[in-house]
């Protein structure tokens, strides 16, 4: 079954044209990565698939519901969740009220001790957000994301600004995520990417470039130009 299916999307921001006609279908369990240089629309696709922002025109799909006029909040309610390319905690409280906040919002069925046991943060439950290191906050984003029990999963640069190491545990622990959750992934680093994607879904200038496995996308010469930024256009991070 499709998990989502996103059909003829376009968003232009007055005259610019964001996205167009970007239809992506993500089978459920399947792990998508969505790759591209900056300002190829990635982060407005994820906005526009969680209902933060309206598409001009072009529906979603989720579990063969559509949910193009539905807001964030009730598409969460139907198993959508997300991380944000930035950091977006409470970072004055508690890694425990955070998470608190984030299971009471869509109602989660999970518990939290053991919720947090799982993931090996019980022990840092009290401390405020903004105390832990940059890779433990992304950590904790992601955190949110499945304390909110989704089913798709989306997921915006989570390893960006990180160490090998740190970027080492997130990749682990988006790995060992079940398959009964539908993945998508911004990701620049093609390391995380290859090690990680099903099949990967290329965004150049608002358009899908292709759509392949990661063997044959990385063999494709206009990926390769585009990666290696030898068309002069702006290149990846
Ligand atoms: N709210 C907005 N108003 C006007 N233009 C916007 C808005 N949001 C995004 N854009 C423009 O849309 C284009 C795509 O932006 P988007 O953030 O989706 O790119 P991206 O692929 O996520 O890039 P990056 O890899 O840098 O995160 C950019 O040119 C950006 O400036
Ligand atoms: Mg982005």
């Amino acid at each position: 079954m499709k998990a989502l299916e996103v059909k003829n999307i376009c968003k232009n921001f007055g005259g610019l044209k964001v996205l167009q006609n970007v239809s992506i279908s993500v089978e459920t369990g399947e792990r998508r990565a969505i790759i591209g240089p900056n300002g190829a629309g990635k982060t407005t696709l994820f906005n526009i698939i969680s209902g933060i922002t309206t598409a001009s025109s072009g529906e979603i799909f989720i579990f063969g519901k559509k949910v193009t006029t539905l807001s964030p909040y009730h598409r969460a309610r139907l198993g959508l969740g997300r991380t944000f390319q930035k950091n977006n905690l409470f970072s004055d409280m508690s890694l425990l009220e955070n998470i608190y906040l984030a299971m009471r919002i869509n109602k989660s069925p999970l518990n939290m001790q053991d919720f947090l046991q799982q993931w090996g943060m019980w022990n840092r439950r009290n401390i405020k957000v903004k105390k832990l290191s940059y890779g433990e906050q992304r950590q904790v984003e992601l955190l949110l994301a499945l304390a909110q029990a989704p089913k798709i999963l989306l997921l915006d640069e989570p390893t960006a600004g990180m160490s090998p190491v740190e970027k080492g545990l997130i990749l682990q622990m988006i790995k060992g995520l079940d398959r009964s959750i539908t993945i998508l992934i911004i990701e620049h680093d093609m390391e995380v990417v290859f090690n990680l994607a099903d099949r990967i879904t290329v965004l150049h200038l608002g358009q899908v470039l292709c759509e392949a496995t990661p063997e044959i996308v990385k063999a494709k010469p206009r990926v390769q130009e585009i990666y290696l930024g030898t068309t002069g256009e702006e290149g990846w991070h």
